[in-house]
């Protein structure tokens, strides 16, 4: 495909092949000519970084809710009862009743109360493979991390934890788009297996309450009334879907950036660990780890003449939308003094904004 093509010519549909190959200079070259492209598999990818932050939250999208699962022929089980009863997946009455009883309890100060026990981990973790050869980034450092963490918002007991750890991955696999049907039978059984942990859990809690996060959301939840038992489940079953993945995803991206520019970044950071806030917002601009934000089509949406029509599963593009010149100055660099704001677009915006 030329990518000179006039302005007046149709978006490119492209392969996942296309766009996996070196997505930055793909859109680079994209982005100016079109607003969006189309997907191989018939979803809009929108490229612009004003687009992406109107359309997260414009009356003519909303979230996608069960439509993509049925569309790859799931009808029944343990996954559609996951999605149809999450806050990730819903819209409007049933959305605020879902997401209500996390924001009361899911406060600032939860997580910043967090944050010794990370910095511990976290250097537990290198300290028990230093002088051992490799420490396999992925497996043994970044999903450590989040895992942990969850589990510990959740008062999971630590004999626990490499169970949790390994169901909160293999459902998280269900939000990506890599999945085929040989994998779901093991999505499937874990998504059984989590649900029915955290209703354990949640059982619990409501005979002996702590004063922990899920107290107060088990309390929460039975004084509003407004979720029935298996709602219950799920929201927290959704904060273990949302935070696992995106968590491990980023903190893997982090550190090889970091290993990519030693002698810069690393030593600045390791002089001025000050920085490491902005450091890391900007390494969530730069390579994100949510690459894009789903929504459907509920209009007709024109962008700059190009039409996406309604019904469209349409993806926002933040990887295109954090490298466009038209927001971020030299979008191409990294840079530890750029101005982001308080609230990093990479999590979203609107209703739906994360909650982690
Ligand atoms: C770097 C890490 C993370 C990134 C990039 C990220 C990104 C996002 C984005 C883009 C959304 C909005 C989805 C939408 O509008 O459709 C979202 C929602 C959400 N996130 Fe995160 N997230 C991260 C970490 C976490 C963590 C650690 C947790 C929990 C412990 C979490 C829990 C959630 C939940 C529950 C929602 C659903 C909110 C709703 O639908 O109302 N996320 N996240």
């Amino acid at each position: 495909m030329s990518l000179s093509s006039p302005i007046t010519a149709a978006p490119p549909v492209l392969s996942f092949a296309a766009l996996n190959s070196a997505p930055h200079e793909f859109y680079k070259e994209l982005r100016p000519v079109f607003p969006f492209v189309q997907r191989e598999d018939g979803a809009f990818l929108v490229l612009r970084a004003h687009d992406v932050e109107k359309l997260v939250s414009d009356p003519r999208t909303r979230q996608i809710e069960t439509e993509l699962l049925r569309a790859r022929g799931i009808a029944s089980g343990p996954v559609l009862e996951l999605v149809s009863n999450s806050l990730l997946f819903s819209n409007g009455d049933a959305h605020h009743r879902r997401r209500r009883p996390l924001s009361r309890s899911f406060a600032f100060r939860m997580m910043e109360g967090l944050r010794p026990n990370v910095r511990i981990l976290a250097e537990e973790l290198v300290a028990s493979k230093r002088g051992a050869g490799e420490m396999r980034l992925r497996d043994e450092y970044a999903a450590v991390i989040p895992a942990a963490t969850i589990a510990a918002i959740l008062g999971i007991p630590r004999d626990d934890i490499p169970l949790f750890t390994s169901m909160a991955y293999r459902v998280s696999k269900i939000l990506t788009t890599s999945w085929t049907q040989e994998d779901l039978p093991d999505i499937e059984a874990a998504t059984r297996d989590l649900s029915s942990y955290v209703a354990g859990l949640i059982d619990d809690r409501r005979k002996r309450p702590r004063g922990d996060f899920l107290s107060d959301y088990v309390a929460s939840v039975d004084q509003a009334a407004e979720m029935s038992p298996v709602e219950a489940v799920m929201q927290i079953a959704s904060v273990v879907l949302g935070g696992s993945d995106t968590t491990r995803a980023a903190i893997a991206i982090m550190v090889g950036l970091l290993l990519e520019r030693q002698d810069c970044l690393w030593r600045a950071l390791r002089y001025r660990p000050a920085m490491v806030a902005a450091a890391v917002a900007e390494a969530l601009r730069f390579e994100p780890p949510v690459a894009s934000i789903p929504r459907l089509a509920i209009e007709d949406i024109n962008l700059d003449g190009h039409v996406i029509p309604r019904g469209s599963p349409v993806l926002l593009s933040t990887m295109s939308g954090l490298r466009d010149p038209a927001v971020f100055i030299d979008p191409d660099q990294f840079n530890l003094t750029r101005p982001l704001g308080k609230w990093h677009p990479v999590f979203g915006g609107g209703e739906h904004r994360c909650l982690g």
